[in-house]
């Protein structure tokens, strides 16, 4: 099997909250990036938050104004037929499976053949994704943190396909971008989301209790086992959409009681309050 190891052009597909971290650490990194997404403004949009990113790092002396504009030259919107000049595929639009196996197969008519594909995916299984590409051997999990410019981690999803060469390549590729990869076997939610979520949803378990208000829950999480941020404040910054998505998943695919997403996170999505995107979750953002 042979596969491209010198990426000097990625492609990021999806420019959320992650692919635009994703496309930003590529770009320090003096990688070209196609961005592309669906849904129109959203290049843009990602573009702005990029910027905005950059200067911060520079305003704190992080990086320096020539690195940023090097990093800033290195990003160009693209289209879906632009991909056949990328060295490797990075998605993160949302997590749908259909949504996600469609656009595969758009994909697999521009992609050269051996170009590797990473999924961003938090929650689904990279061995079904996998299957999905036409090339499971190729696919990997390249699973960030947000906010991806700051967080140290990626987790390097190995499907159950995915062949070794294309492991050791992904996290040599993560240590390029300043990051500290670590491999976990496709499982649902893999180490991450299986540690992280069903603490978020016992803290919103306390809350909906009524143990305590929503400020005492993070800050007893803050001062008793110093993590940067409550659970309820992280939860709002994730989304509390791709909070109950991922809930969802442990409950199906592991089946026990225990991952039942708490009522109320299910309430709160329904509302529309999806934390800090929305303007309100458990805090409220203004506007
Ligand atoms: N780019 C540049 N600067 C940024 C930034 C970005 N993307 N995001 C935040 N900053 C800046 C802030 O603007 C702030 O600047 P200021 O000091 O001038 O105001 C500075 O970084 C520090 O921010 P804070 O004051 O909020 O201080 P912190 O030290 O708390 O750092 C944090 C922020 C890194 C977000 C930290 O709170 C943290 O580590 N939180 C936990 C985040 C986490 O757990 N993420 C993982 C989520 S799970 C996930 O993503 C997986 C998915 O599958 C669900």
């Amino acid at each position: 099997m042979n596969f491209r190891t010198n990426v000097k052009t990625v492609a990021v597909i999806g420019t959320g909250t992650m692919g635009c971290g994703i496309a930003q650490v590529f770009a320090q990194a003096g990688r070209k990036v196609l961005m592309y997404d669906a849904v129109p403004g959203a290049v843009e949009r990602a573009l702005k938050t990029i910027d905005k990113s950059l200067s911060k790092f520079v305003e704190k002396g992080k990086l320096t104004a020539d690195a940023a504009g090097a990093a800033k030259a290195n990003l160009k919107p693209a289209g879906l037929s632009d991909m056949k000049d990328a060295d490797l595929i990075v998605e993160a639009i949302f997590e749908d499976v259909p949504t996600k196996r469609a656009l595969y197969a758009e994909l697999a008519k521009v992609v050269p053949p051996d170009v590797v594909f990473a999924s961003n995916t938090s929650s689904i299984s990279i061995s079904e994704l996998a299957a999905a590409s036409g090339r499971p051997e190729m696919f990997i999990g390249m699973h960030f943190f947000n906010p991806v410019p700051m967080m140290q981690l990626v987790e390097v999803v190995v499907g159950l396909k995915t062949a070794e060469p294309v492991v050791e390549f992904t996290m040599n590729l993560a240590k390029e971008l300043g990051k500290t990869p670590h491999r976990v076997k496709d499982h649902p939610g893999f180490v991450s989301n299986r540690v992280l979520m069903p603490m978020i949803n016992e803290a919103i378990g306390c809350y909906s209790d009524g143990v305590a208000d929503a400020n005492t829950i993070d800050e007893v999480m803050k001062l008793g086992m110093a993590h940067p941020m409550g659970p309820l404040a992280l939860a709002d910054l994730i989304g509390l959409d791709v909070c109950l998505n991922i809930m969802e998943v442990l409950h199906r695919d592991l089946g026990e009681d225990r991952y039942r997403p708490a009522p109320l996170l299910r309430t709160m999505v329904r509302a529309g309050l999806l934390g800090r995107k929305s303007g309100r979750g458990f805090y409220d953002y203004g506007k």
